[in-house]
């Protein structure tokens, strides 16, 4: 089989062939043994990770070595932009959705608090985590998920790996704020707490993989016009949504104040 032929190959079936493969990725902290997505092809690994060029040279040799241990084979190199790693220059559109997740993240540095201070009894404790539950589904969701799902995916293919995961993770956390929301009305304080939990669970990761992965591999397969219209359409939502981003800010801002 030839190089080509292997960039071309799904990575779970390389690791089937070649388990030694799984341990390389490993190494490079890329972790697809333990992803539950199953479409990912080698040559969509070395794009979508966009790796510093000597790490991924090292990568793609120890790699080639894996597949092809009795002869010197060499993966084609790729071509980049000349840019390093892990320093995103974000384009406006992304850089308005990366700048959305701090105030997510500092939503879910606050869970553990919350989640410790739960109470479905008082009044207070009512009007807490029904906030929180606003916040989640109108800013997290509605407000942000809706410019990623809506806005942005609709340049790319549906069927692109990495878009498949995103949504599925937007569609587990709809899950568990549905369950939360029910806990809520039947005061089930111990269920609202698992839900908050699993929750704060997949969104540090999945914000981790927009910011890291998805937003600038997006930015490298957009057109400037794509980037423009695109940007145009975020401020157009900011318009719409008027001064609810703002309220739940403070919302954040506030209970920071209670809890830290
Ligand atoms: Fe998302
Ligand atoms: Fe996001």
């Amino acid at each position: 089989m030839s190089v080509e032929a292997y960039l071309n190959k799904g990575i779970k079936e390389i690791i089937t062939e070649f388990p030694k493969v799984e341990e390389i990725l490993d190494e490079f902290e890329i972790g697809c043994g333990t992803c539950g997505e199953d479409l990912c092809l080698l040559k969509d690994i070395v794009e979508i990770h966009y790796l510093d060029e000597s790490v991924e040279t090292e990568l793609m040799v120890r790699l080639s070595n894996a597949i092809f241990p009795d002869k010197a084979v060499e993966f084609p190199k790729r071509k980049r932009e000349a840019k390093g790693p892990r320093e995103f220059n974000y384009s406006p559109p992304m850089k308005k959705m990366v700048d959305e997740h701090v105030l997510i993240k500092r939503w879910l540095a606050l869970l553990p608090k919350v989640i410790e201070n739960l109470n479905l009894e008082t009044e207070e404790g009512l009007q807490l985590i029904n906030n929180g539950i606003d916040f989640i589904r109108n800013f997290a969701d509605k407000y942000h998920h809706a410019k990623e799902e809506d806005e942005t995916f609709r340049y790319f293919d549906e069927n692109f790996d990495m878009i498949k995961v995103i949504r599925n993770d937007h569609v587990k956390v709809r899950g568990h704020v549905k369950l939360m929301v029910e806990a809520i009305a039947n005061k089930d304080k111990k269920t609202l707490a698992q839900h908050l939990r699993s929750y704060s669970e997949i969104l540090p990761e999945h914000i981790k993989k927009e910011d890291e992965i998805l937003f600038p591999w997006m930015d490298r397969n957009l057109t400037t016009n794509q980037i423009g219209q695109l940007y145009t359409r975020f401020n157009e939502i900011d318009e719409e949504y008027g001064d609810s981003p703002q309220r739940h800010r403070i919302f954040i801002e506030e209970l920071e104040n209670k809890f830290c």
